[in-house]
């Protein structure tokens, strides 16, 4: 079984956002995925780090955002972690259109883009202490490889 392992660690700033996808995207490359997974990908960690920046670290950029990437076969597994805030009701946050800034255009819809375009979404969030999203996908090597 082909494994492999990554980690990244960067300043909590929007920029960085593009930086994430496209390092989880090349990472899951790897995998020979199609375009549209890897399309996946970017959206999904794109939305979990926008949430680390904004909602765990209120936009603070002298905090530092996680991420780790695994291969374990045709498993693609991206965990995306903050130290910030945490979310005290996880289930009612992953709820469609529930958001806590309203006011800054958020769409409350984060949660449900991760779930429509990744296999599985975790979420490990404790008040104070911080918050790590878990996105897998499975990518079918057989199919195109
Ligand atoms: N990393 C995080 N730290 C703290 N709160 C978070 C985090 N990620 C999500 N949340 C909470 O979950 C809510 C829903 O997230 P999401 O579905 O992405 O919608 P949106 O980002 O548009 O508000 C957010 O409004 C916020 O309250
Ligand atoms: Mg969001």
């Amino acid at each position: 079984m082909f494994e492999n392992h990554m980690e990244l660690r960067f300043r909590s700033i929007s920029q960085n956002e593009a930086l994430a996808r496209s390092v989880a995207a090349a990472f899951a490359a790897q995998l020979n995925p199609t375009i549209e997974e890897l399309t996946d990908i970017r959206t999904a960690v794109s939305e979990a780090v926008t949430n680390a920046i904004i909602h765990g670290y209120d936009n603070d950029p002298d905090k530092t955002v996680y991420m780790d990437c695994r291969i374990e076969g045709e498993l693609v597994t991206i965990r995306v972690g903050d130290e910030g805030k945490g979310i005290e009701d996880v289930e009612l946050a992953r709820q469609p259109f529930y958001t806590t800034q309203p006011d800054m255009e958020r769409s409350g819809m984060g949660f449900c883009v991760m779930e429509a375009f990744m296999d599985g979404v975790q979420v490990e969030s404790a008040p104070g202490r911080g918050t790590t999203v878990t996105l897998q996908k499975w990518l079918k090597v057989e199919h195109h490889g």
